[in-house]
């Protein structure tokens, strides 16, 4: 049974933990952990392309390029989901530490308004960052929990955000970090509880 919590908003919208590949989920959106030129690549990235099929990499070429901390959607293609929402996360020890967490907090922040663009009402997140691109784990399941409950009081149409962990690690230090935070007061900084 997955792991959830409520965000703080209203009642309806819950943070789940789930883990995976992301790339089954029949969700209205999942999130890549792309890089700044969406060209693909290994990890999550590898999987999403080779699941969604050729069609991806036109549709990346087409769009080009997104900044770290900023997000863009592409049909998801021969996926199960609706939709692929490509997000670049930092990489750890390119910039201070403050400003990394700025960074990540705000792929979570970004795919989410993106997501409510399109009037989407589940998502299911990768662990950005924490490969490829070096993240600590624990630290990276704090900046995530935290963007996503504070984020989900700013953007009411998302009903279901599922934060996927692929390695027992993973899941198990989300399961820690989510237990440890005071859900919806100390850390609730957008929420409405
Ligand atoms: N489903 C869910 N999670 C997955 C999957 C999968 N199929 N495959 C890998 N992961 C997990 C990893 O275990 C890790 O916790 O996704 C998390 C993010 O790891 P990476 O995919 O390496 O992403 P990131 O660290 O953000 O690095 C991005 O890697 O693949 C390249 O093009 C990508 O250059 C970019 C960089």
């Amino acid at each position: 049974m997955p792991l959830s919590a409520h965000s703080g908003k209203g009642c309806m919208a819950s943070i789940e933990l789930w883990q995976g590949d992301i790339t089954t989920l029949a969700v209205d959106a999942i999130v890549n952990a792309a890089n700044n030129g969406l060209r693909g690549g290994g990890g999550v990235d590898g999987a999403i392309h080779r699941a969604a099929g050729p069609e991806l990499d036109s549709a990346c070429r087409k769009i080009g390029w997104c900044a770290t901390g900023q997000a863009v959607i592409t049909p998801g293609f021969r996926l199960p989901a609706k939709y692929i929402i490509h997000t670049v996360g930092p990489v750890w020890g390119a910039q201070d530490e403050a400003t990394s967490d700025t960074l990540l907090a705000s792929c979570y922040h970004a795919s989410l308004a993106l997501a409510a663009a399109h009037g989407l009402g589940s998502i299911a997140f990768p662990a950005i960052s924490t490969g490829v691109y070096g993240y600590p784990m624990r630290r990276a399941a704090f900046v995530a929990l935290n963007a996503v409950r504070a984020a989900l009081a700013e953007v009411p149409s998302i009903e279901r955000v599922i934060l996927v962990s692929y390695q027992p690690e993973m899941q198990r230090i989300y399961g820690e970090v989510m237990r440890g935070l005071d859900l919806g007061e100390r850390y609730a900084t957008g929420g409405r509880s």
